[in-house]
């Protein structure tokens, strides 16, 4: 199994009475038994759990002729969707491939994201990469009402009609919910026959990384979505047995003790700059599931050894708020040996030789040390290395803890109820009609 908890580091800041403490672990029973008997706030959106085994298989069929269609006849294809209709498949690219997707030579389309932000600056940017070569358009929204996609879609359909007529069919693929009165988007795939794929009803778009919102995207780059299902199964059987040497029950009961302890911060730290994204997606998934109630612990993240020369100073000295659950990356992609120094001038004899994932390895040792002793709690992952497997363990495994963990904090890790603040704002002072009193209001404030 590719991925491991190791918790030795956290015993100079929580003793074993209190990792073993009975409240706790009664209180993660009680969070396990409502995930399983389906019994808790939100248990209506708890298909995520039985997905990696339990999906729709024609459809999954049909995903992976979609990818081959894409690649077939693209160069480029962009992926437009906010949140969880598009952090997952990001993550999933750049984990498997390479932050560095695009740039690599090979036989599959360029990936493009868009429909995240609301910047003119950035979409004309993508417009123009994309507009004079042959390019698709996968477009992803449960609700198939969110602004930020649907304006960055109406443009580039634009585009693409203009560009390709009546075959613009061939070029328009939209996951959204199935249900055309809910979904605007479905209503208007289905008025212009481009293929549709569905978001089930019982998976939010933070766990949607393992139905069509996730895949289609990640089969387009080439990567292999039968290992990452066949993964996330893997993790399934491990972790969905109560156990106190569950890794994935393990840490969330870990992370809430921390919590309890005053670490009302959680940095995910990777020296993989592959892993940003994943960073970005985990950060939603907790972020969304665990921060309502005036309740939760504030997700954020870093990838070393970079920010260890910017963050760093704070993690190492500044309030002790936070802890660090550090993901190691057991085996690189590609070995790199570091040469000798002929002229024997840059002072650094001693790495001679040395392979470069041995010195990053001794930096996150060495890192763990000196942050543990600075007051920053630490706990690693070890992973085995990036690769589609891996990433369907990494998916359940915190799908999971996450959803155990926000049940022990006591919260509904499912709906994201403070998502609509900044909406009804938005909406009111663009002039959307049902916000009229509300724009009032609010224009009198600014
Ligand atoms: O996790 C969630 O539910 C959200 O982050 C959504 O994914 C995000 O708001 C996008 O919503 P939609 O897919 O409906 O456009």
């Amino acid at each position: 199994m590719a991925i491991k908890l190791n918790d030795k580091y956290l015993k100079y800041f929580l003793s074993d009475e209190e990792q073993n403490s009975q409240i706790i672990w009664d209180r993660a029973r009680n969070a396990y038994d409502k995930i399983i008997n389906k019994t808790g706030e939100g248990s209506e959106m708890l298909g995520w759990a039985s997905l990696p085994e339990d999906y729709d298989k024609d459809e999954f069929a049909k995903i992976k002729a979609a990818a081959e269609k894409i690649r077939g006849n693209s160069k480029a294809v962009v992926v437009v969707g906010i949140g969880g209709s598009y952090l997952g498949s990001r993550a999933a690219i750049e984990f498997i491939k390479s932050p560095l997707y695009n740039n690599l030579k090979k036989d599959t389309p360029d990936i493009y994201f868009l429909g995240n932000s609301i910047s003119s600056d950035y979409l004309s940017e993508v417009k123009s990469i994309c507009e004079n070569q042959d390019f698709s358009v996968i477009v992803i929204s449960k609700s198939g009402t969110t602004t930020e996609p649907a304006i960055a879609f109406r443009i580039l359909r634009g585009i693409l009609e203009k560009k390709y007529g009546d075959n613009v069919k061939d070029r328009i693929f939209v996951i959204t919910d199935k249900n055309g009165q809910k979904s605007k988007l479905k209503a208007l795939a289905d008025l212009k026959c481009y293929e549709t794929f569905v978001v089930p009803d019982d998976v939010g778009g933070r766990y949607s990384v393992l139905t069509a919102v996730g895949l289609l995207p990640i089969a387009v780059s080439g990567a292999d979505i039968d290992k990452i299902m066949s993964g996330a199964a893997e993790a399934r059987k491990k972790y969905l047995d109560f156990d106190k040497n569950n890794d994935c029950i393990k840490y969330a009961v870990l992370r809430n003790l921390l919590y309890e302890k005053g670490k009302s911060v959680e940095i995910l730290v990777s020296y993989e700059p592959a892993f940003t994204m994943m960073n970005e997606w985990w950060k939603q998934l907790f972020g969304e599931s665990e921060g309502k109630d005036k309740k939760g612990i504030y997700p954020s993240s870093v990838i070393f050894s970079t920010d260890l020369h910017s963050l760093g100073q704070f993690i190492q000295d500044g309030a002790r708020i936070m802890f660090e659950t550090v993901i190691n990356i057991k085996e690189p992609q590609n070995k790199v040996k570091i040469p000798p120094d002929s002229e024997k001038i840059d002072g650094m004899g001693y790495v001679d030789g040395m392979m470069l994932d041995e010195v990053n390895y001794k930096a996150m040792l060495g890192t763990v040390i000196a942050h543990t002793d600075g007051g920053t709690p630490n706990m690693i992952i070890d992973i085995d290395k990036r690769d589609e497997k891996t990433f369907g363990e990494l998916v359940y495994f915190f799908e999971l803890a996450c959803a155990l963990s926000g049940y022990i904090l006591e919260v509904n890790p499912f709906d994201q109820p403070g998502v609509e603040g900044y909406k009804i704002n938005m909406f009111a002072l663009i002039g959307n009609p049902k916000y009229a009193k509300e724009k009032e209001e609010i224009e009198k404030r600014i």
